[in-house]
């Protein structure tokens, strides 16, 4: 490994306080994180410190105006002991692609892709070995310049910290009963931020996924924010349904996340012969699916809820179901064929994981 961090360790390890069976989402970090800063127009001065506070200025332009991108992925630990990371260059380019976006300068792959691998590698014990677990990583890199203009900051840092993972939606397998969202937006349309991991994205969506939760949903289904008739996410999520035998999937544009598990569950159904429609889905052409009952399954995706089937949506007066029960065939065989793979039970034809040396 080139990128060679300078390594700091804990005294004593936090992880025989870590109760793995009551495990909330993102509450629980592991013992160490990487640290890099942007200075003098370069990255340099990896490390590898025992995780804690990241010294910020009051002025900071990323608390004030956002300028913050990051990332989600996963390492899994198989049932032969090895851990993995799943298609970690593609995260890397994103990662790449949403700095160029904020204006924040990118960080190498390589450099990325090492500097996990050299944090796992140290924080190796943290990669749960429990079925259905995983260490969720979260790189973050954000603006540190003591300044209130609006330019771009001249210093950085990109931190990398783990968390033990088990499920992210406690519902279970009974599925997400989401809230067809009609007032606000996830992203506005064209030119937004919508298609990068930009931390602005997220706080824009508090507010419905909060009111939503408060009427007992687990989240919304965001509709485009131009018409408010198209089907673009679900909460923090990409979106599938499968109508009338059909696979489809909101088409990648500006304002829908370009995310690594859509991509892999698309390659995974063109793999198996069954092909993928790209493209706008109406509400209405949901609804009418619906009361047909050619509406078969309905899913979301991401890293942190893996492939997460929709029990139902609330569209105004109407309760919008799937005919299969929850979850679906489709659904469930695309999460055994994807978690298969990152987890090393099944093979691997794409290349997509790549091992973690911890030797
Ligand atoms: C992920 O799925 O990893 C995400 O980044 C979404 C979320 C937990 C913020």
């Amino acid at each position: 490994m080139s990128l060679n961090p300078k390594i700091l360790r804990v005294r004593s390890s936090r992880l025989a306080e870590v109760d793995l069976d009551n495990l909330i989402f993102g509450e629980t970090f592991s013992d160490h994180m990487f640290s890099m800063r942007y200075e003098d127009g370069r990255w340099g001065s990896p490390e590898i410190l025992p995780y804690g506070p990241v010294p910020l200025p009051p002025a900071s332009i990323a608390l004030h105006y956002a300028q913050t991108v990051f990332e989600g992925m996963k390492a899994y630990r198989g049932a032969d002991g090895a851990i993995r990371l799943f298609r970690p260059k593609r995260n890397a380019a994103r990662l790449r692609a949403s700095c160029e976006r904020l204006c924040i300068p990118p960080i190498d792959d390589r450099v990325f892709v090492d500097a996990l691998k050299a944090l796992i590698a140290v924080d190796a014990d943290w990669v749960p070995a429990l079925p259905g677990y995983a260490l969720y990583i979260r790189p973050v890199v954000f603006s540190t310049e003591d300044h209130i203009e609006v330019r771009p900051s001249r210093r950085y840092r990109f931190i990398v910290v783990t968390a033990p993972v088990g499920r992210y939606f406690t519902s279970g397998g009974g599925g997400l009963s989401l809230k067809v969202e009609e007032h606000y937006t996830r992203s506005p349309a064209e030119g937004g931020l919508g298609a990068s991991k930009a931390a602005a994205n997220y706080a824009g969506t508090i507010l419905s996924s909060e009111g939503a939760r408060r009427e007992g949903f687990d989240q919304v289904l965001w509709l485009d924010g131009r018409e408010r008739r198209y089907v673009e996410e679900a909460g923090l999520m990409n979106v599938f349904l499968k109508i009338a035998g059909r696979t489809v999937t909101p088409p990648i544009g500006d304002s829908i996340l370009p995310g690594v598990t859509r991509d892999s569950l698309i390659a995974l159904l063109r793999d198996r012969g069954v092909p993928v429609e790209e493209r706008r889905i109406a509400i209405d052409e949901v609804l009418a699916a619906a009361r047909a009952g050619t509406l078969e399954e309905m899913f979301a995706c991401g890293t942190a809820a893996v492939v997460a089937p929709i029990a139902n949506l609330a569209y105004r007066s109407e309760a919008i179901a799937p005919r299969e029960a929850v979850p679906g065939p489709l659904t469930g065989a695309l999460y055994e064929e994807l978690t298969g793979i990152q987890f090393g039970r099944t093979a691997d034809p794409h290349g997509w994981t790549e091992i973690v040396e911890t030797g």
